[in-house]
């Protein structure tokens, strides 16, 4: 019989270096043509139900676009873009890379935060548990060489989106998530020291 004190064990080395390693990768960097295959994102997602969460609540909802769904992503967000923005602050080349920028990647995911009805669960923690899900699907991405972006710009707050993702008046889009594979070279990220950021107290 298994000894269920068995301490699992792990390469510390390679999760650190797949921590600080993971970048943010926009899909203006992507190569379309090379495919990222399913498999790899089934276990994006499998991971990011993995992800801690208060109450399991298990808040997380992902809408995927791949092949022709891209263009109906594409096609919603530039037109919101025309038809929200007056006239003399239009801009034609932000509305054509939201036109073009879906079919650069394999997957867009829109990244939803759905409540479940009665939940006591403060509304802030089942958005940080849908934070951690992303967290997940980014590591496994980039675990695999994918590269992977979360953007929270454009419609992504919009009460239009949320009625087009069918979105409950509770549940909130929080972003997309862009994947594909780049052929640039990886790209570095720059942090400030650890020790800015933490007090001791003892
Ligand atoms: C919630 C969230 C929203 C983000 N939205 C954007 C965005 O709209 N545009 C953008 O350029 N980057 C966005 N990012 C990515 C950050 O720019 C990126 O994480 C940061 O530059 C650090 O780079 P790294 O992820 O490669 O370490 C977002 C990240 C998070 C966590």
């Amino acid at each position: 019989m298994e000894d269920k004190k068995t301490i699992l064990q792990y390469d510390v080395q390679q999760i650190n270096h797949l921590i600080r390693n993971r970048r943010s990768i926009k899909p203006e960097k992507y190569n379309n043509k090379r495919e990222v295959p399913s498999f790899i994102l089934d276990e994006m997602l499998e991971n990011a139900n993995w992800a801690p969460n208060h109450g399991l609540n298990q808040p997380w909802h992902f809408v995927i676009f791949k092949g022709e769904g891209r263009k109906k992503l594409a096609e919603f967000q530039a037109n919101h873009y025309k038809t929200h923005t007056p006239i003399e602050a239009f801009k034609q080349g932000k509305y054509e890379k939201q036109l073009n920028r879906p079919e650069k990647a394999t997957y867009v995911i829109a990244i939803c935060m759905k409540r479940i009805e009665r939940t006591r669960i403060p509304v802030v923690e089942d958005i940080e548990a849908v934070a951690c899900a992303v967290q997940n699907m980014h590591l496994t991405a980039a675990a695999y060489g994918v590269a992977g972006y979360w953007t929270s710009g454009g419609v992504t707050y919009t009460q239009e989106l949320k009625d087009w993702l069918g979105l409950g008046a509770a549940d909130q889009c929080l972003g997309f998530f862009y994947v594909g594979y780049t052929d640039a070279p990886w790209p570095t990220s720059p942090r400030k020291p650890m020790s800015e950021r933490v007090e001791w107290v003892g």
